[in-house]
């Protein structure tokens, strides 16, 4: 099979961890006799460097053509970075905003497990840890406050800045029905996330998501208001299979169950439209601080190169194997510094990359 991948390495720790990616890939793709056909384009801060925007409409076009985008991170330092310095919509962050709308890519899927060879890295006290977790939050990608209308004005000398969070039934409906169906792909739980005790745009997301769930009468269904959601995480994270939920309270509770996790550097997502086409990317991001020194943990964007492998290529056996390959390198004790703990080997990027790629086959 020919994989036409367009790979945006990005910015910060970008580069190095998409070339360990593609090093597996490449392993992989051998051993099964598939043809990788990589193209690397630029975007955020590279883009902004190179063609004073952080997304071209001929990066887009590429995008268009691929298969599928892998992608590594955008962004830097907002303190120190001449990126920061430019309008709101010139900076990285509105380069990757502008991707998602413009392919669509309305359902963000973001796995949280806690690795049992990392549990020692969890946070939360044993207690809690030790039931282990395993959910995967299905956000909202491509609308409410995103993408609202937004303005700053001043009126009497005084500032005052609007966003508007917006969603009709239609955009509710369709990431509603992914997290049904990869609910059944799961353990048949949904847990919808809203704010119903104050917004309208939540009491509209349960309305549907009530409605969804009519034809899904094998998935259990509940509601969680999003402050509860945010305790919940810690108190007792276990209950959770799929949690649904909007773009900014999925924002949010990512980076939450990415946390409890105690391994953001491990967790890879993959943000999909309505055809097998998808972008793929780790939930963490561009650590402009370590960047360029192969220091990173390459793992998160290993692993969001196995779900392209398995969401937009349906290689199922090829992604299981990058997986497998992961676990035994955990299990052999290599870590790199974020997850580095006592009596284990740490290694370095290209290291943590070449150790999975000799996993693959063997
Ligand atoms: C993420 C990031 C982005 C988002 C930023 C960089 C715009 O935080 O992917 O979670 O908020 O979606
Ligand atoms: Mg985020």
């Amino acid at each position: 099979m020919e994989l036409h991948i367009v790979c945006i390495p990005g910015d910060g720790i970008g580069p190095e961890i998409v070339s360990e990616a593609k090093k597996v890939l490449q392993k992989v793709a051998g051993q099964y006799g598939h043809t990788l056909i990589l193209k690397d384009v630029l975007m955020g801060g590279a883009s902004i460097d190179a063609y004073g925007v952080p997304l071209t409409d001929e990066t887009i076009a590429q995008a268009k053509a691929a298969d599928a985008v892998l992608m590594g991170s955008i962004g830097g330092d907002p303190n120190t970075s001449p990126w920061y310095r430019l309008a709101p919509d010139k900076r990285p962050e509105a380069g990757l905003l502008k991707i998602r709308k413009s392919l669509n890519l309305f359902a963000n899927l973001r796995p949280a497990y806690l690795y049992p060879q990392l549990a020692a890295a969890c946070p939360l006290k044993e207690d809690i840890s030790k039931a282990g977790f395993d959910m995967l939050i299905m956000r909202e990608l491509t609308g409410g406050l995103y993408f609202g209308e937004r303005k700053t004005t001043v009126e009497n000398g005084v500032r005052r800045a609007v966003d508007t969070l917006t969603y009709d039934e239609n955009e509710i409906r369709r990431i509603a029905i992914k997290g049904f169906e990869i609910a059944r792909k799961r353990r048949h739980k949904v847990t919808s996330v809203d704010k119903a005790n104050v917004l309208d745009s939540s009491r509209l997301w349960r309305e549907v998501v009530n409605q969804v769930a009519k034809d899904y009468p094998d998935v259990t269904l509940e509601h969680m208001l999003v402050d509860n959601c945010a305790m919940q995480l810690v108190r007792n994270p276990a209950q959770f299979d799929v949690i649904l939920t909007e773009n900014m309270f999925g924002d949010i509770l990512s980076d939450e169950a990415s946390m409890v996790t105690g391994s953001i550097g491990m967790l890879a997502s993959a943000s999909l439209n309505d055809t097998r086409f998808g972008l793929y990317e780790p939930s963490h991001g561009s650590a402009p601080d370590i960047a360029g020194r192969n220091l990173a943990n390459p793992i998160a964007t290993i692993l969001s190169a196995a779900m392209m492998l398995r969401y937009s290529f349906d290689l199922d056996r090829e992604a299981d194997e990058i997986e497998q390959a992961v676990r035994q390198v955990l299990q052999e004790g290599y870590r790199t510094g974020d997850i580095m703990s006592e009596g284990c080997t740490q290694v370095s990027c290209s290291k943590m990359g070449d150790l999975i790629a000799d996993r693959i086959g063997a």
